[in-house]
């Protein structure tokens, strides 16, 4: 399934070099072309902007040398290719056409979105992301996915789709048996809602309502007797329940404004009324066995460390469901009432085999064709601190997520005192950066690796941070600003390229097209992080080689550093970044 509607140059390039294979290797099949067929843009400065490996690969289907194959291939100049080299074994370096590059650079002018427009196709797509438990805080493992789950959202939203983003919070269960009970004898009040409290007390009750009910048989029995009158609906407990949520939603708030993240909270609770239903069809299909008293599904493939078979428990032995039930009925509701066409879930690596064992069992069961619907786990890493273990407080406690934007922000806060910019609105400029540090420094590592937290690198202005990158977009701000900046008068003006740095800077700004694309097909942020890295890397360049102001260039290089400026406006809004003007 393509995710954009866009012409990519890369596309272009294939199909030509298709047709040049076919006609140099008449015999070859449609097939064998498809397999040998690969453009990338090239990497390294100094190998053209694009470069097509085919003939490497061809050379041993036609039993030639690489070289000899690639001299068969290469592309005569034209309106879009300014030359063609053959390079090192057998790679084919092209270099685009200054003509083309300046003639695309000024229809986009008129295009706030840099010609990537919404699709005319939009699909259904459910992000699922952040869910945390209720009655525990939030902690670095599910800053994670809040902020890739944000990400993605946002990317689908820019790119024309129906998003919606759900936040499955574990909200359904035994512990909540243990906290009403203990609610209920030591703070009564908070339950009525007469004492006011807040998630990080309710934190700590929770954690000593576990102690209980690990130690205290008597406290155990009345916590059960609560689940079941929870499970029952009875309007006492049901009222209970609902503050407990509700003292946990304030909580979490706080963090997704801070975050500036939206969210529709759709907790496991929403599918309980599912469950059985869940449970039968997996019976009428005669999937079910019943093992140690549990109602189970045995998959293939899925074995044990010992290699017996791994079930997947859909129904306990006391007949109470689970979080694979809940999630069994929770891809069934999202595939058959909210019609998604793709369900990206964004849930840390180590849940991996749940999801696998989910999505096979779903398929089983008959209501997942992944024909017809996309379903992905996507998968990240943990967060660690300089000591290469899980990223902890000096306590040892792992790191409260709202204690950790406030800390970066405040570092932030700190670094921009020592900068005395004047006239500054320190507060304001100290909450970007120090959330967008935070942000950036998630989006920027491979998603499915392990990364290091350390404020100190985040909030550094140079390498690939997010302030580096912010610090070339108020650069250019600046310039507009100096300049008197008005893109209706000077829309007569055309945009020509003259240096080297320029034309580098225009390559990017078309390329800004594929980057969204495969970031869409690949669900990794961090391609569009490296993208503007080098944006702004490249800016820099064209800054130190070209005068903008009183050159005779003047107007071009205005237009330029316009559409430089959308570019990073659009890869920061994806990003979920924002911007200022002064820094
Ligand atoms: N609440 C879970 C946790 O904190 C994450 C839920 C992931 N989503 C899902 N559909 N199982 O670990």
């Amino acid at each position: 399934m393509h995710w954009s509607n866009t012409s990519l140059l890369t596309t272009q390039l294939s199909k030509i070099f298709k047709l040049l294979i076919e006609e140099s290797f008449p015999d070859l099949s449609q097939d064998q072309i498809a397999q040998v067929l690969e453009v990338t843009v090239s990497k390294q400065a100094g190998h053209g902007h694009y470069q097509c490996n085919s003939a490497l690969k061809l050379s041993k289907l036609v039993k030639d040398n690489p070289r000899s194959v690639a001299n068969k291939l290469l592309l005569k100049p034209s309106s879009l290719i300014e030359s063609c080299e053959v390079a090192g074994p057998g790679f084919i370096n092209i270099t685009i056409s200054k003509a083309f590059l300046e003639k695309e650079l000024n229809k986009l002018l008129k295009d706030q979105r840099l010609g990537i427009s919404a699709t005319n196709h939009p699909k259904r797509v459910i992000v699922e992301f952040s869910s945390p438990n209720t009655a525990k805080e939030l902690h670095v493992g599910h800053l994670r996915s809040t902020i890739i789950g944000d990400c993605l959202s946002r990317l689908f939203e820019f790119l024309g789709h129906d998003v919606l983003r759900l936040n499955h919070i574990g909200n359904w269960g035994t512990p909540f048996g243990m906290l009403i009970h203990y609610l209920k004898t030591k703070h009564p009040k908070v339950l009525t809602g007469e004492e006011k409290t807040d998630l990080t007390h309710l934190a700590l009750w929770y954690k000593e309502s576990r102690v209980l009910f690990d130690n205290d048989e008597k406290f155990k029995k009345s916590s059960q007797a609560q689940v079941i009158k929870l499970q029952a609906h009875e309007p006492e407990a049901i009222l209970a329940w609902k503050k407990i949520c509700e003292i946990s939603r304030v909580g979490y708030q706080e963090i997704y404004d801070l975050l500036d993240v939206k969210i529709t909270e759709r907790g496991e609770s929403f599918y309980h009324d599912l469950l059985e239903q869940i449970v039968d069809l997996f019976e009428k299909k005669n999937l079910v066995k019943i093992s140690n008293g549990a109602k189970c599904v045995f998959l293939d493939d899925f074995t044990s460390k010992v290699g017996s078979p791994l079930p997947i428990i859909i129904q306990k032995s006391d007949g109470g469901y689970n979080y694979s039930s809940t999630d069994l009925s929770a891809l069934f509701q999202r595939i058959n009432e909210e019609k998604a066409d793709r369900i990206i879930y964004v849930v840390d690596n180590g849940q991996s085999l749940h999801f696998q064992m989910v999505f096979k069992a779903a398929q089983l069961a008959g209501y997942y064709n992944p024909c017809k619907t996309d379903v992905d786990h996507v998968p990240f890493g943990l967060v660690l601190g300089s000591d290469g273990k899980k990223f902890k407080t000096r306590s040892g406690d792992s790191e409260k997520l709202i204690d950790l934007l406030k800390k970066s922000i405040a570092k932030a806060t700190h670094i921009i005192n020592e900068r005395d910019t004047p006239s500054l609105d320190v507060e304001q400029t100290a909450k970007v950066l120090g959330i967008n540090a935070v942000k950036y420094a998630d989006l920027s590592s491979l998603r499915t690796k392990d990364y290091t937290f350390s404020y100190e690198k985040m909030l550094q202005f140079e390498g690939n941070t997010a302030a580096f990158l912010l610090y070339a977009y108020v650069r250019i701000v600046s310039i507009q600003t100096k300049a008197n900046f008005k893109l209706q008068s000077l829309l007569s003006s055309q945009i020509v390229l003259t240096e080297p740095s320029e034309t580098e800077l225009a390559l990017s700004i078309i390329q800004l097209r594929e980057i969204l694309e495969s970031v869409a097909h690949s669900l990794l942020p961090n391609r569009l992080c490296d993208y503007l890295y080098q944006l702004a890397e490249k800016f820099h360049s064209f800054f130190r080689d070209c005068q903008v102001l009183n050159a005779d260039e003047q107007n071009s290089r205005l237009l330029l550093c316009e559409l430089v400026k959308r570019a990073f406006e659009i890869g920061f809004s994806i990003l979920g970044l924002q911007t200022v003007t002064k820094m």
